[in-house]
């Protein structure tokens, strides 16, 4: 079988927690490295976070990397409010044995795409676009190598989830989203109008504790944790399970549906900042830039998720 190279870069959190052990129990994937960002917690969290989900598994020798501290130009805004003090919080996790790798990670993912031949490697981002957007600054040429962004981030008709206007991976670094959607790479983003409708359920979360292995328990602990503040906020059963939407369409896109859209970001405006806008009716002649995802067969995604965690 042909594995798919892809880089994951992530902030762990319980969702991107959920997406690595996904991408991790996947065999036709070949994880070239984690590359970690700060985000949901600081960096500090974020690369030990992703050490601990290895460490569920037998995969650990994958490399991890911690990347950017703190966003491009604007000072770092966090969500312990969702995702607890650890980024992970609901189960407890022991300190990691791995060790983080002494490359920084804009150097790994700059080395490795510059190594491969062009159209071999596909960038799967969970977090702010930190990592991606100073590796495009460093070293523009790997923005004609990479084969296409997968991106968890933005959000339209259902609104933001950190402002009114913004989702939260892009409202912590809006300048670097807008590199990326300048870029000319083949994106695809899943915006909260899709993962908004990949709701946890408690029989769900059950179906997860009951696959009975380490990463089986810990996802419904996570996951038990990670709904409440969703739950509360919208008055629904369940909380979006965002980053996992990500692994789950670079594997099974026909679960999916979207369109081909203009996308750009706000970053002059502080009310709006970190808005996407997108140009889902054409109203404009700007180039469409991002395959833009808005539905999701969402029992098929949850059965495709129980089914991978039973095999880590
Ligand atoms: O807005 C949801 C996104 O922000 C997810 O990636 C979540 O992990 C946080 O990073
Ligand atoms: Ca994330």
């Amino acid at each position: 079988m042909i594995k798919n190279k892809i880089i994951i870069d992530t902030d762990p959190g319980q969702d991107d927690a959920v997406a690595l052990l996904l991408a991790l129990a996947s065999k036709e994937l070949e994880i070239l490295g984690i590359t970690c960002v700060a985000g949901n917690v600081p960096l500090s969290l974020t690369s030990e976070n992703a050490r601990k989900i290895l460490e569920l598994t037998r995969y650990t020798e994958i490399p991890v990397f911690a990347g950017a501290d703190r966003p491009i130009k604007r000072t770092l805004v966090t969500a312990e409010h969702v995702h607890g003090k650890t980024g992970i919080d609901g189960p407890v996790l022991e300190k990691p044995k791995i060790k983080l790798q002494s490359k920084e990670a804009i150097e790994f993912i700059i080395e490795t795409i510059l190594s491969y031949p062009k159209d071999e490697i596909t960038l799967c981002t969970l977090g702010p676009l930190t990592n991606i957007g100073l590796a495009f600054q460093r070293e523009p040429r790997i923005k004609t190598l990479i084969k296409e962004i997968i991106m968890m981030g933005g959000g339209f008709f259902e609104g933001g989830n950190i402002t009114p206007a913004a989702e939260f991976n892009i409202y912590v670094d809006p300048e670097a989203a807008a590199e990326v959607l300048v870029s000319g790479i083949p994106i695809t983003m899943l915006p909260l109008d899709v993962t908004h409708k990949a709701l946890t359920s408690r029989s769900r979360i059950e179906s997860f504790r009951k696959i009975g292995n380490k990463a089986g328990i810990a996802t419904a602990e996570m996951l038990d944790f990670f709904e409440r503040f969703d739950v509360e906020k919208y008055g629904s059963e369940g909380g979006p399970l965002h980053d996992p939407n990500v692994i789950a369409y670079l594997l099974r896109p026909e679960f999916y549906e979207g369109k081909y859209v203009n996308v750009e970001i706000e970053v002059g405006s502080d009310l709006t900042r970190g808005m996407t806008v997108v140009d889902w009716w054409s109203v404009t002649t700007r180039k469409k830039n991002v395959y833009y995802i808005d539905k999701v067969k969402d029992e098929e995604f949850f059965n495709f998720l129980i089914e991978r965690i039973k095999l880590l």
